[in-house]
């Protein structure tokens, strides 16, 4: 029965990446969902990523969240259930946790049940006696936590990462409203969002020298040809890694080396020499800009933390 489950979450999986990537690839603009980047291969790649010398985010935050633990903690007051969106391997969640005071529960939210599992064993590894209820939604939509909370004084929302920085800001203000509506009245959220700096330091970051974000880019032609029926030469497109300054993102992109057609799901998309699919966009916030996005969705914000470089920033908002 699960075995058969499984079966049929895959071909939805697949089905729905297939028309993703048509109607994708035949705007003017060629484009790809960036949730698509990470099947198994993809989430080891970005897992790689944080490692890397140019990649500074990970770092910063983690640093942050170590240098301004007892203050986040003071902020954030005693008995908190930590609700996580997206709790990855849940190492942000054991530094967040170590620095609060009786923290009364930790609730991973995350659409991948396996994801949720890493995350919260890791949690429960470091924390025996924590009440740990993984919550199995999409937290881009409206999610109940029933009595998974029970006990807790304050709901604290967690979404680290600068994974904000994924949606379109409208997006951004649409997913804090819902995620604000997923918790109690008078919720905290501790937000992560990267920083305007320095061009060619972003651009780095997102164009490494060992080639692991171009690696990471192209398994998404790799993942197409697999799962969607495609037949992209994976030789004949270059990962770019782009700064758009009127939005201010870091954008993603393949651009075909020369002229081509690729067959997916049975049409043919033709590309000119030069011609890209946009992959991914990172938006950068600048306090202010973050801080207006949070209160036109019903956020205050009450803190900002960042690093002696002021590279990355780390919110305390309240609804
Ligand atoms: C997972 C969204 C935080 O935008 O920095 C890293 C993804 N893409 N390198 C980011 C990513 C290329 C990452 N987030």
């Amino acid at each position: 029965m699960s075995i058969a489950f499984a079966q049929d979450a895959v071909s939805a999986q697949a089905a729905a990446l297939q028309a993703d990537a048509l109607a994708g690839l035949s705007g003017a603009q060629k484009t790809l969902p960036c949730k698509w980047l990470y099947d198994s291969e993809g989430s080891r790649l970005f897992e790689a990523i944080t490692r890397l010398p140019e990649y500074y985010p990970t770092r910063t935050e983690m640093r942050i969240l170590e240098e301004s633990g007892g203050e986040i903690a003071e902020a954030i007051g005693t008995g908190a259930a930590v609700i996580e969106f997206g709790p990855g391997d849940g190492a942000k969640a054991v530094q967040l946790l170590g620095a609060l005071e009786a923290p009364a529960a930790y609730l991973p939210v995350d659409i991948a049940p396996e994801w949720l599992e890493a995350a919260a064993a890791r949690v429960s590894a470091a924390f025996p006696a924590l009440r740990v209820r993984p919550v199995v939604a999409d937290f881009t939509l409206p999610f109940e936590l029933a009595g998974r909370a029970a006990g807790s004084r304050t709901h604290l929302g967690f979404f680290p990462g600068s994974t904000i920085g994924n949606f379109e800001p409208r997006d951004a203000v649409a997913f804090l409203r819902r995620a604000r509506a997923s918790l109690r009245p008078g919720a905290r959220m501790l937000l992560g969002a990267d920083l305007v700096k320095d061009t060619a330091v972003l651009e780095a970051a997102y164009d490494d020298a060992a080639g692991v974000t171009a690696a990471f880019d192209l398994n998404l032609l790799s993942r197409l040809n697999r799962e969607a029926g495609a037949d992209f030469d994976l030789g004949a497109f270059r990962h770019e890694a782009r700064w758009n300054p009127e939005l201010e993102r870091i954008e993603m992109h393949l651009v075909a080396q020369r002229a081509q057609s690729v067959e997916l799901g049975g049409r043919r998309f033709r590309f000119a020499a030069g011609e890209s699919i946009h992959t991914e966009s990172s938006h950068k916030y600048r306090p202010e800009r973050l801080s207006a996005l949070a209160a036109s969705a019903g956020w205050q914000p009450r803190r900002m933390w960042t690093d002696p470089e002021a590279l990355f920033s780390v919110w305390l908002l309240e609804a």
